[in-house]
């Protein structure tokens, strides 16, 4: 079973996400177990305090490296981690192929940012991967941590209630998915296409790749290209 310790300075962010849809039904079968921890219990501080003035100055907080570490140590002394993942706009962009990697390991820890980020030297001695999930600035990386933990835990199998669905994902094959349709056929005029309603499955396949590589001509022609 894969596990996903994720440590926060706000965890109550993530719990709900995590308690519903298809993360939830992952956890029921047994397939993953997401622990939030908060940050704050690892603090011996008198308000447990987790965060300090930067030296040199300037604005903002940095969160401490004592706490961190006391959290990282009582994590790695129960169990061996895959990956150590730091969650901040100056990591590497998340991608489909990273979900994939991702989604074969078995424990892994997810550090959230917060404030002005937190202390180099645990990015230094214990952050294995960074990661960042765009260009744009959040306010923490609880967000970014659910954004990938959403990503990797679908694709766990048995995780998807269609087998198949995950594999024909877009950008799963590199390329944008095509469109779809549902009942009724025709609405105020506009018709589903009628190959989609020939139930031949030959035409149907070679329909929905031809529309899928215009659909990612038009939109994201940059995806052809790597
Ligand atoms: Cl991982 N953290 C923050 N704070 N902002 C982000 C991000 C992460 N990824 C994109 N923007």
């Amino acid at each position: 079973m894969m596990r996903i310790d994720i440590i926060s300075v706000v965890p109550n962010l993530m719990s709900s996400f995590f308690e519903y849809s298809i993360c939830k039904r992952a956890a029921n079968a047994g397939l993953v177990e997401v622990v939030l921890h908060d940050l704050h219990d690892f603090s011996t501080k008198k308000h447990k305090q987790i965060d300090d003035y930067p030296f040199g100055g300037g604005a903002g907080m940095v969160i401490a490296i004592e706490p961190l570490t006391r959290c990282l140590d009582h994590l790695m002394s129960e169990r061996s981690y895959d990956e150590v993942i730091f969650f901040t706009p100056d990591g590497l962009v998340f991608k489909q192929g990273l979900a994939n990697q991702l989604s074969l390991c078995q424990n892994m820890i997810f550090i959230c940012g917060h404030y002005k980020g937190i202390d180099e030297r645990v990015r230094e001695k214990y952050v294995t991967k960074e990661i960042s999930i765009g260009d744009y600035v959040l306010s923490g990386g609880e967000l970014a941590a659910a954004v990938t933990a959403d990503a990797i835990i679908r694709l766990i199998p048995g995780a998807i209630g269609d087998e198949s669905s995950a594999l024909t994902d877009s950008f799963q094959d590199g390329l944008l998915a095509p469109p779809v349709y549902t009942r009724p056929a025709s609405f105020e005029g506009m018709e589903v296409p009628e190959i989609l309603r020939s139930g031949n499955d030959k035409l149907i396949e070679a329909w929905r790749h031809e529309q899928a590589v215009k659909r990612t001509m038009e939109r994201r022609p940059d995806l052809l290209h790597d």
